[in-house]
């Protein structure tokens, strides 16, 4: 990538130009500055939704109110992964001391067998868990945000109230941003492949241009029926009948008895401790929780500080806990309701002493010698797949964080799985459906979307959440809220989550220079580093190699020449500064409608 690529991105002209020449690459965005809140702070991939936000804290709400808003008002202007249709998790701290997670992951439908993806002779039928009807899962948003609302919201605002900036929106409709008419041209061919959203977000061809007005009625007249009825409307009402009457039409496996019996689930959060500070995170059915701690138990022992940020032994230390944790994520994890997970015994201090035994601190471990413990669980077989090409991830979940003045923070990370989830819009409805079934081992061992490698624990069954790398987390420190992150970006995102944390934690970087810092990437399978640009220098790289890794910039588009085609993830963060409880907020600068909003 060249200069002036970068300057045209952060909006840089004429004058600036010399003082981007002159700075080394690793510190192109540490002169960014937070955004600082006395009372309160949302931050998300979309100013417009982080303004609802803000305005449910102003008028009373808590961070709990201010979430569901956000979120709310996300399916409508950040319609690729903000949703109705989807699923995710949210973590929450309140200001009694109370930590609690909601699992609002989406279910396999109840006709859903464990070889739906699969031809007659046993292979993966390309796309099919992918694209269209059978990919969707049952969704869970609307219900999981019911659901914190009901036994965490202040009380102060109406549930109506909550859905109003989104209903707004949708009816009076935005203005189209830059990045999001770009999208929808990227996404034409997906989009363009169902009639409703063709329609609805390709004008039928005549796309939106930045600055036009999108307005979505549907949606609006959905989002008025969950003002007017309640969160059961989604699944008992007409948005119900819609959804089911759409699937039976279109071969999906989505009945009206699945959706009502749709439900979210509160489920206790991890609590895990690195360097004194409290790590409070998701737990299974989402893998990010556990290997977010699996990898900080693992990492303690060493100085992380004094390796320096992206010295190359860094980089190893932290290639070779990624790679341990991603093995067990794939081995051992999947939905609690339906398999028993270890999950004492996976975080158990000895038990990652154990796993890091054969860390070497000269080479990279192959993982064809990696050498596993027993966390008190049977180990399933995952049969060894080639190494498949790199996966690509892009930005197709979201991340929202909020804070209040009273010390309540939230953490959801909610999504479609990839970028406008299966491409269905349900007519009449304006609902945007999710491919979460892509989520689940199509086939015990065969890589999926994004590569991953996943074993028998993650088989489809009916009424079964897929695993998650979603890792919606909040640090304590001195038991108050102090750090409030996640991230998208598939399984990168735990890695993402695990870098943010370190990059504040071990290496005193600010809240937007742990958020800006360029980020790596192992998953085990396949057994790759992969970086955004600016990570490290050639010579890191060279000694590297020498260790006997495969690195490379990991790409969206080999072709484009800006920066964004090379990033990954959207941390959207929030640190609360212990010396004055200011709250700063980092949205990520890789999200383009990105924003903290604070009051
Ligand atoms: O739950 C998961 O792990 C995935 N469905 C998340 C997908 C994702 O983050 C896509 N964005 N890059």
């Amino acid at each position: 990538m060249s200069i002036p690529n970068i300057a045209a991105r952060i909006g840089c002209a004429g004058s600036c130009w010399i003082a981007l020449l002159a700075w080394p690459a690793s510190s192109l965005h540490a002169q960014r500055a937070p955004i600082e809140a006395r009372h309160g702070l949302v931050t998300s991939a979309s100013a417009l939704a982080s303004y609802a936000g803000v305005e449910v804290l102003r008028r009373g709400g808590n961070a709990v109110d201010a979430a569901v808003a956000t979120a709310f008002a996300l399916a409508v202007t950040y319609p690729r992964a903000g949703n109705l249709g989807g699923g995710g998790f949210a973590v929450l701290r309140l200001s009694d001391g109370r930590t609690t997670t909601i699992d609002f992951r989406e279910t396999a439908p109840s006709a859903a067998t464990r070889d739906l993806f699969l031809d007659a002779r046993g292979d993966v039928i390309p796309g099919k868990s992918i694209t269209g009807y059978a990919a969707s899962g049952v969704p869970g948003t609307v219900a999981g945000l019911a659901l914190a609302e009901e036994k965490y919201g202040s009380g102060r605002l109406a549930w109506a109230d909550l859905i109003e900036p989104a209903h707004r929106l949708a009816a009076a409709g935005f203005a189209v941003t830059p990045a999001l008419a770009r999208d929808l041209h990227a996404s034409a061919e997906l989009l363009g492949k169902f009639p409703d959203s063709r329609r609805i977000y390709l004008r039928d061809g005549q796309f939106y241009a930045a600055g036009d007005r999108m307005v979505l009625p549907e949606l609006a007249a959905t989002l008025r029926r969950l003002q007017q009825h309640g969160p059961r409307e989604f699944y008992t009402g007409t948005t119900a009948r819609l959804i089911a009457d759409d699937m039976a039409a279109h071969g999906g496996l989505i009945t009206a008895a699945d959706l009502a019996r749709y439900h979210a689930v509160e489920r206790a959060p991890l609590h895990g401790s690195y360097r004194g500070y409290e790590i409070v995170t998701m737990p299974p059915p989402s893998s990010g929780g556990i290997a977010l701690l699996q990898m900080l138990g693992m990492l303690e022992p060493h100085d992380v500080a004094a390796l320096g940020l992206n010295s190359a032994a860094k980089i190893h230390l932290f290639a070779e806990v990624m790679r341990r944790a991603f093995q067990d994520r794939a081995q051992f994890l999947g939905d609690p309701d339906f398999v028993k997970v270890p999950v004492s015994g996976l975080l158990d201090e000895h038990y990652l002493q154990q796993r890091m035994a054969d860390f070497d601190p000269a080479h990279a471990t192959p993982n064809a010698s990696l050498a596993v413990g027993n966390p008190a669980a049977t180990r399933q077989s995952v049969r060894s797949a080639a190494d498949p090409a790199v996966a690509h991830e892009s930005t197709d979940t979201t991340q929202l964080s909020t804070i209040d003045a009273a010390g309540n923070a939230v953490s959801i990370t909610y999504t479609l799985n990839g970028l406008w989830g299966s491409g269905v819009t349900v007519p009449k409805a304006g609902v945007l459906l999710n491919n979460e079934m892509d989520d689940f081992a199509a086939k015990v061992g065969v890589p999926n979307g994004y590569g991953l490698v996943q074993g028998e624990a993650n088989a489809i069954a009916p009424g079964k959440r897929p695993l998650s790398s979603m890792t919606p987390t909040i640090v304590l420190k001195d038991g108050k809220p102090f750090l409030v992150t996640g991230s998208p970006g598939g399984p990168t995102i735990i890695n993402t989550v695990l870098l943010v944390i370190t990059n504040i934690i071990d290496h005193r970087l600010s809240v937007t220079q742990a958020v800006d810092a360029p980020r790596f990437h192992h998953q085990w399978l396949p057994d790759a580093i992969t970086h955004e640009p600016f990570f490290t220098s050639p010579d890191s790289v060279a000694l590297l190699e020498g260790e006997g890794y495969t690195v490379s910039v990991r790409t969206l588009y080999p072709n484009a020449p800006e920066a964004s085609a090379f990033t990954w993830g959207d941390a959207e963060t929030i640190l609360i500064d212990p010396r004055t409880g200011l709250r700063l907020g980092a949205n990520d600068w890789r999200s383009p409608d990105s924003a903290a909003v604070g009051w």
